[in-house]
């Protein structure tokens, strides 16, 4: 039985096994999320760190902040939104739920944990009377293709469902809507930096 809570710093050793389950190298080790991070996640935003939790253990995690977005401007990187991965960036006036992670243990994997964390994110966004959701997704399957498509292509080619990619086509699936590729996005080799916005509303 599968459940999305909030998670507590109790929860951090089962989440940190997580971290390193889901972005093996090439993903750099100091993007994984540090101690002091998680507990600054829970002191800003509580209801925004989630786990999903099957048998007692966390399979799954999702943080995400509150921002003021504004659609003329879209262009961002994960490091300005998230406040270096702290969320001291979270403002509670602001109109978007933005999401800046979200992992599912590999031996937990289609089995619609990242579905749920969705929902629960969604549910989020009407409690709070939010206008959107949002997050970039990396779009890790990239290096793939890098020799033939551009960033834009690629995306354009999974949102179409002609290629699979590990990120962007669940979240396609989930129900976001993708808006444009955002170049230099996040150190992340694999997506070339890049990453794909995309939201979804009420
Ligand atoms: C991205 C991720 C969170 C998805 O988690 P998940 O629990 O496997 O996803 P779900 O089972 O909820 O899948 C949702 C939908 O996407 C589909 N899907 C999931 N993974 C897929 C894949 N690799 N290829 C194609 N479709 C996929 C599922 O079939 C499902 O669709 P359906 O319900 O319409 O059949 C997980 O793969 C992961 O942790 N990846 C590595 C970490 C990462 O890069 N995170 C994102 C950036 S912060």
């Amino acid at each position: 039985m599968l459940q999305v809570r909030p998670y507590t710093m109790r929860d951090w050793p089962g989440l940190f096994q997580i971290q390193r389950e889901c972005f093996p190298p090439p993903y750099p080790e100091e993007q994984l999320w540090s101690s002091a991070q998680f507990e600054s996640h829970i002191r800003h935003f509580p209801d925004g760190a989630l786990c999903a939790v099957a048998g007692g253990e966390p399979v799954g995690s999702a943080t995400c902040l509150i921002i003021q977005f504004d659609p003329a401007h879209p262009e961002h990187t994960w490091a300005e939104v998230a406040g270096d991965g702290f969320i001291h960036t979270h403002n509670p006036q602001g109109d978007t739920l933005y999401g800046i992670d979200m992992a599912v243990r590999p031996a937990w994997r289609r089995r619609g944990v990242a579905r749920a964390l969705y929902a629960a994110r969604f549910d989020l966004v009407r409690r709070l009377g939010l206008k959107r959701f949002l997050a970039g997704g990396r779009m890790p399957g990239y290096h793939r293709y890098a020799g033939r498509l551009t960033p834009e292509a690629y995306a354009a080619a999974v949102i179409r469902g002609e290629i699979d990619d590990l990120v962007i086509t669940p979240q396609l699936r989930a129900g976001l809507r993708p808006l444009q590729v955002i170049h230099n996005y996040l150190p992340d080799e694999e997506s070339a930096n890049c990453a794909l916005l995309l939201e979804w509303r009420p």
